[in-house]
């Protein structure tokens, strides 16, 4: 397999480095990225030879920063967009798109695409032992990728995360080390850890969203890739995403202007962007709204919604930079709206989304509620994570069942008695 991939590139000052495990420019810090060279894949790609392929991440391998075949995750990808109508009617829009990554393999988020890359790279560099720091669901598949893959894992996460959430990465043997702090503090404990075990040059150590940034972040482009795909080579109008550190949202991006590079797709891209966050932790959407320049970080985030807590982004500033030079915009909900929205998604689509999900489609309807998304619009919504995760968000908002003796005349006491039997 070709390596498109040139090096790593500073985004402040545009500085170029050689591959390595390094995510700052040791000039002014500005974050690094990978770079591709565009020409050799658009001589090396076509639409059919990308569909010859099965149908997961990888088929888009031209575009990710791997020397070899993916040795974690292979599997990962290829997730359904599905077309939903009756959601759709209850918004009272034209065209609406579901891209589920609540159903990704194998620990039912967007994650397990960062982390494939992020692993397999870390392979290539030789190490042996992997870790992060996380609001859950990158721990979750950090820890299942890396029992995979041989590799030991250090996994650092906030004290408070969902109970599904911790045991999902303790089940896989990984070491887990929860901390009593926010993510950020947990962040900043484990780019210490990183600084210290990188130092020696024995304990090598790949952090995936530390040292190994640069590559994880890439695999947040193969939702967009998808997108454009199952559209039959074409970009919506409208792509609604959840942002945490604001990788995921300038990623899709990324992918439907490489796509447009490499002539797989017409152009130009006209694709708005809007970001989706909890008013309880809203650095991102805070930034887009107020005209500020970069995000204020949130000390202490306060929402239902864990899996976006993170007060101070990584890559937020770009992120909220990039949204507005899309068009599009970023907005946040209260904790009620993202159970409200949970709820609407499980009984319009039969999606059981995390609180991320409900976030995001929240956000949605304010867009087209305000007239920001316009109802005759094609609109693509990402939903990055499961239900099944966060399940104690929605436990009040449920109604339990009435439990019955086993007889035809309880059934009917309860249930015709209380005139819930249709369709006799
Ligand atoms: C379910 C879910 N969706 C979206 C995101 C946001 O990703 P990013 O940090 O790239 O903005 C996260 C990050 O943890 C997540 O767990
Ligand atoms: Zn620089």
């Amino acid at each position: 397999m070709s390596d498109f991939s040139t090096g790593l590139q500073c985004k402040v000052c545009g500085k170029l480095y050689a591959k390595q495990a390094l995510n700052f420019c040791t000039d002014d810090f500005g974050p690094l990225e990978v770079v591709y060279d565009y020409d050799a894949i658009r001589k090396n790609v076509s639409r059919a030879k990308i569909e010859s392929r099965r149908k997961n991440m990888w088929r888009y391998r031209e575009f990710l920063p791997l020397e070899g075949e993916p040795t974690v995750g292979p599997q990962v990808g290829g997730t359904p967009l599905i077309r939903a109508d009756r959601l759709a009617d209850a918004l009272g829009v034209d065209t609406l798109w579901i891209k589920n990554d609540a159903v990704n393999f194998p620990t039912l988020s967007f994650k397990d695409r960062v982390v494939s890359v992020a692993l397999s790279k870390a392979r290539e560099f030789g190490f042996k032992t992997v870790g992060c720091a996380s609001t859950g669901n990158l721990a979750n598949s950090v820890a299942a990728n890396a029992a995979q893959a041989g590799l030991e894992a250090y996994i650092f996460i906030p004290a408070d995360l969902e109970k599904a959430k911790v045991l999902g990465t303790t089940i896989f043997g990984a070491k887990v080390i929860a901390v009593n702090g926010t993510y950020d503090e947990v962040n900043r404990l484990c780019t210490q850890v990183a600084l210290k075990y990188n130092a020696d040059g024995q304990n090598n150590w790949g952090f995936v969203n530390i040292n190994l940034r640069p590559y994880y972040a890439e695999g947040s482009k193969t939702m967009g890739y998808e997108i454009a795909e199952d559209l039959g080579w074409r970009l919506p109008q409208h792509v609604v995403v959840p942002m945490a550190g604001g990788s995921l949202v300038s990623k899709i991006h990324k992918a439907f202007t490489e796509l447009h590079t490499v002539g797989l797709i017409d152009g130009p891209v006209t694709t708005k962007m809007y970001g989706a966050q909890a008013t309880g932790c809203n650095p991102i959407s805070d930034c887009v709204k107020s005209s500020r320049e970069r995000p204020k970080p949130i000390r202490r985030p306060n929402t239902i919604c864990k899996s976006l807590a993170i007060g101070d982004p990584a890559d937020g500033m770009y992120s909220s930079k990039l949204i507005k030079s899309t068009g599009g915009w970023a907005d946040d909900v209260s904790d009620d709206e993202i159970v409200e929205c949970m709820l609407l998604l499980a009984r319009t689509e039969g999606i059981f989304a995390e609180t991320a999900g409900g976030t995001t489609l929240a956000v949605t309807r304010k867009m087209i509620e305000s007239g920001r998304i316009p109802r005759d619009e094609e609109i693509v919504i990402c939903i990055t994570g499961n239900g099944l995760k966060t399940q104690d968000a929605v436990t009040k908002a449920i109604q339990w069942p009435t439990t019955i003796q086993p007889s035809l005349n309880e059934f009917e006491s309860v249930y015709m008695g209380a005139g819930e039997l249709v369709g006799v």
